[in-house]
């Protein structure tokens, strides 16, 4: 099946078994802005428990805060995001529609990765196991007229962006003849820089009221309470703080479900150490947050890491983490040594001093910091994209099937009564009052025991537990796992530990830490 019509499936899906919905639908819907639905909400809960957990259990040195969404404006100013916090964008002045430069720039880079692995696809085919995919991509005249355009356009992109040559950008976009997806033409105006914090007023005063702004990260909350956290914490260098929370961005191209969103969440951490430490960390943290993403499951191939060539202008050394989603792979999280100039900065602007007496070394400094931040939405995306599964059955059925890591499934487990009668109702309630303190069960009794496995398939829950007459005599039920499809009789009594076992986040917990 086409990646497209995958992508097109998974957010369908979503919307038909309660995992998101587009924001104030019934008012045709807000741009890029989702709710998440029953399921979506316990999804999104599980990820953010596995992700904090993984922080501030794990990591005796790392504690969590919880900031504002507001925050004096000027923090906004020191970290440099009132001045650069830019996107270039272009209009078509056919369609009227705007669009991020760069972005168009680099779906056409994307094209040519597109048009190489297909011709690594057919050749594939064409040899069979004596393919030798390695050589094919060094020595294929075609493959390489591909790769020689890609990287002709990438380093002028590069150059350009390094540069924050606009006009050069535009120019890209004619020469290499890039159309609107809309009206089909080049009709294209210069290119403009468009900041992207959503701003708003506090209070009310006799001289007006102060300009505020919803944040676009949580981390300017870490670091304006950084001396708070370490003094109160009694923490020493080094030391991380976590956050979770909402951020807010006016993204011009807001497409791709909940890829790209004007309102979403975010999972930081940032971790300071001594200067000339940073890099250090920064590969520690790298691996450590590659561990996380691969502890889940799904093959190593979906992940990849993409080192910044242009650098943001507070960092020494950045990388993102990216999965590969029906739309290529994208990233999801990014790690980022971003020196001591956030702290540096806020010194500066705010006239209090940041420093950190380091009783080892007996001096103050400002410290360095190494930042993850990794998108819940996206991380949400990718388990979802990850997970999503079309498979035929004997008989020509046809099942969606979720594959979620079980821990972090919505519902862990249904209970299913064979018949509506008999007691069996009653006995499956038994079985949930006894199970609901440590899972999230679901009870169905409605419709053929195959339609009821098919629900649960969709939504992803790894057990589905029948009761039948034979459950009244003797406290056993059949068990039946999603991925296999297999069922096993198993006392009443055991399900709590053969559950347990598959769905626990201390599972995923101890992988990392392996
Ligand atoms: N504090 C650093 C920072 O905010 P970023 O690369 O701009 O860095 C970090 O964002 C992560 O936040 C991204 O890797 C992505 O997962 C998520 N993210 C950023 N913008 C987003 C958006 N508009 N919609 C959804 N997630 C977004």
């Amino acid at each position: 099946m086409a990646q497209e019509d995958v992508f097109k499936k998974l957010v369908s899906h979503s919307k038909e078994y309660g995992f998101v919905f587009p924001s104030s639908e019934i008012y045709d819907g807000l741009a890029a802005v989702y709710d998440y639905g029953q399921m979506g909400v316990e999804l999104k809960n599980n990820i953010k428990k596995y992700w904090w957990d993984s922080m501030v259990l794990l990591h005796e040195n790392v504690v969590g805060i919880d900031s504002a969404i507001f925050m004096h404006p000027t923090i906004w100013k020191a970290s440099g995001h009132v001045d650069a916090f830019n996107d270039p964008l272009i209009d078509n002045k056919d369609s009227k529609k705007r669009y991020r430069a760069d972005v168009l720039i680099e779906e056409q880079i994307a094209k040519y990765d597109e048009k190489i692995n297909k011709e690594v696809e057919k050749a594939a085919k064409r040899f069979g196991d004596s393919f030798n995919e390695t050589m094919f991509r060094q020595t294929n005249p075609r493959v390489l007229e591909h790769a020689a355009k890609r990287e002709e356009l990438h380093t002028r992109f590069s150059n350009a962006l390094n540069a924050n040559d606009l006009a050069e950008l535009r120019q890209i976009i004619l020469d290499y003849d890039i159309v609107c997806p809309i009206s089909g033409t080049k009709n294209w105006t210069e290119v403009r820089q468009f900041n992207l914090m959503f701003s708003t007023e506090m209070g009310s005063t006799a001289d007006g009221a102060m300009k505020v702004y919803l944040r676009p990260e949580t981390a300017q909350g870490i670091f304006v309470n950084y001396l708070n956290v370490q003094k109160t914490g009694r923490m020493r260098i080094p030391f991380g703080i976590a956050q979770i929370g909402k951020a807010f961005r006016n993204e011009i191209v807001a497409r791709q479900f909940i890829f790209r969103m004007r309102e979403f969440e975010q999972m930081e951490m940032q971790f300071f150490v001594r200067p000339g430490e940073e890099l250090e960390w920064f590969k520690k943290w790298k691996a450590i947050r590659l561990k996380w993403h691969q502890a889940l499951g799904f093959p190593a191939s979906k992940y990849r890491y993409h080192d910044h060539e242009k650098l943001a202008h507070y960092a020494n050394a950045a990388t993102d983490i990216e999965f590969e989603m029906p739309f290529g792979f994208k990233e999801v999280e990014g790690i980022h040594s971003r020196t001591n100039f956030d702290l540096g900065s806020h010194e500066k602007y705010s006239g209090k001093k940041l420093q950190y007496f380091d009783p080892e070394l007996n001096e103050s400094y400002v410290p360095y910091v190494i930042e993850t931040s990794i998108g819940v939405d996206r991380m949400f995306l990718s388990v979802m994209a990850g997970s999503y599964c079309e498979e035929e059955l004997e008989g020509g059925d046809k099942r969606v099937v979720m594959k979620f890591p079980p821990q972090l499934a919505p519902i862990k487990l249904a209970v299913l009564p064979l018949v509506k009668k008999d007691g069996l109702p009653e006995k499956a309630r038994s079985i949930i009052d006894t199970l609901k303190f440590d899972f999230k069960c679901q009870y169905d009794e409605k419709d053929s025991i195959g339609k009821r496995y098919r629900r649960q398939d969709a939504i992803g829950t790894p057990f589905c537990v029948t009761v039948d007459h034979q459950s009244l005599e003797d406290d056993t039920v059949t068990v039946r796992f999603r991925d296999t499809m297999a069922q096993e009789r198993v006392a009443i009594a055991d399900l709590a530990s053969i559950i347990g076992e598959q769905v626990s986040l201390k599972s995923l917990l101890k992988k990392i830490t392996e």
